[in-house]
C-alpha cells in the first residue's frame, strides 16, 4: 500500500475573475495531472477579502473533471453550505473558529454525500477538534499554515506539528495543508501526514506547472503507519 499525495492547487492566486485565463487553467490543472482544485470562498466578513461565491463553483463544476474542494471562510457557514452542495462542492470545508455546531454540520454534509471538512486557524490548537478526530466526524481536516484571507504569505512553520498532532489523533483523516506551501516544505509536510497539499502562490508563480505539481507530489511513498 502507497500514500499518494493530492495536489490541490488554490485558484485565487491566479486571474480566475478572467473567463478564458480560467478555463485554460483548470486544463493545464488537468493536465498537470491534479485531482482536486482548491476553492477559496471569502465573504469579506470572517476574512478582510472577498473572492468570490457559488456561482463560480457551480461555474467550474460544468467545465471540470477534476473534483472540487470547497474551503468557506465565511461567517455563518452552517446557513451557506447548502448553496455550494448545489453547486457540486465534492469536499466542503467549514471553519473551527465560526461554526458553533460544528458535528451537526460536518454530519449535514456528509448527508448530502458530500465529504465534510473542518479546517482550524493557526490560533486554533489541534485539541479544539479532539472529540471531532475521535468520532471520525470529518473525511478532511484542513491544518492553516497561514492566517486565512490571502494568497502569497509565508508559512508559520508550528502549522507542521500540528499536522503531526492531528494524524496521532486519527490515522484514516485526509489531512489538507492550506497556506504557504512550498518546495522546500512540502517533503516534511508529506512524511508528518498531509495527503493533500493546498498550493496558490507555488504553483501559479511557477514557470512550469506540470513540473512543479509533480515537485510538490514527491514520490507515492510506503505508508508505515498511516493508513492512507
Ligand atoms: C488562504 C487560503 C489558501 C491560500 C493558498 O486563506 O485558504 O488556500 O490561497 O495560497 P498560497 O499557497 O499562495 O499560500
Ligand atoms: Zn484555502
Amino acid at each position: 500500500m502507497f500514500k499518494i499525495i493530492r495536489i490541490s492547487p488554490s485558484i485565487i492566486a491566479t486571474d480566475y475573475k478572467n473567463e478564458d485565463n480560467l478555463k485554460s487553467t483548470l486544463r493545464t490543472l488537468e493536465k498537470a495531472g491534479c485531482q482536486l482544485v482548491h476553492l477559496d470562498v471569502m465573504d469579506g466578513k470572517f476574512v478582510k477579502n472577498i473572492t468570490f461565491d457559488e456561482k463560480l463553483v457551480d461555474f467550474i463544476k460544468g467545465q471540470t473533471t477534476m473534483l472540487l474542494d470547497v474551503h468557506l471562510m465565511v461567517e455563518h457557514p452552517e446557513e451557506e453550505v447548502d448553496k455550494y452542495i448545489k453547486a457540486g462542492a465534492d469536499i466542503l470545508t467549514v471553519h473551527y473558529e465560526n461554526t458553533p455546531n460544528l458535528a451537526e454540520v460536518l454530519k449535514y454534509i456528509r448527508s448530502k454525500n458530500v465529504l465534510a471538512g473542518v479546517a482550524i486557524s493557526p490560533s486554533t490548537p489541534v485539541i479544539k477538534i479532539k472529540d471531532i478526530l475521535a468520532e471520525d466526524l470529518a473525511d478532511v481536516v484542513i491544518v492553516m499554515g497561514v492566517r486565512p484571507g490571502a494568497t502569497g504569505q509565508t508559512f508559520i512553520p508550528g502549522s507542521a506539528e500540528k499536522v503531526a498532532e492531528v494524524r496521532e489523533l486519527n490515522k484514516n483523516v485526509f489531512i489538507s495543508i492550506d497556506g504557504g506551501v512550498n518546495l522546500k516544505n512540502a517533503k516534511i509536510l508529506r512524511k508528518l501526514g498531509a495527503n493533500i497539499l493546498v498550493s496558490g502562490k507555488t504553483i501559479f508563480a511557477s514557470k512550469n506547472i506540470k513540473k512543479t505539481v509533480k515537485a510538490l507530489k514527491g514520490r507515492p511513498f510506503i505508508r508505515g503507519i498511516y493508513s492512507l
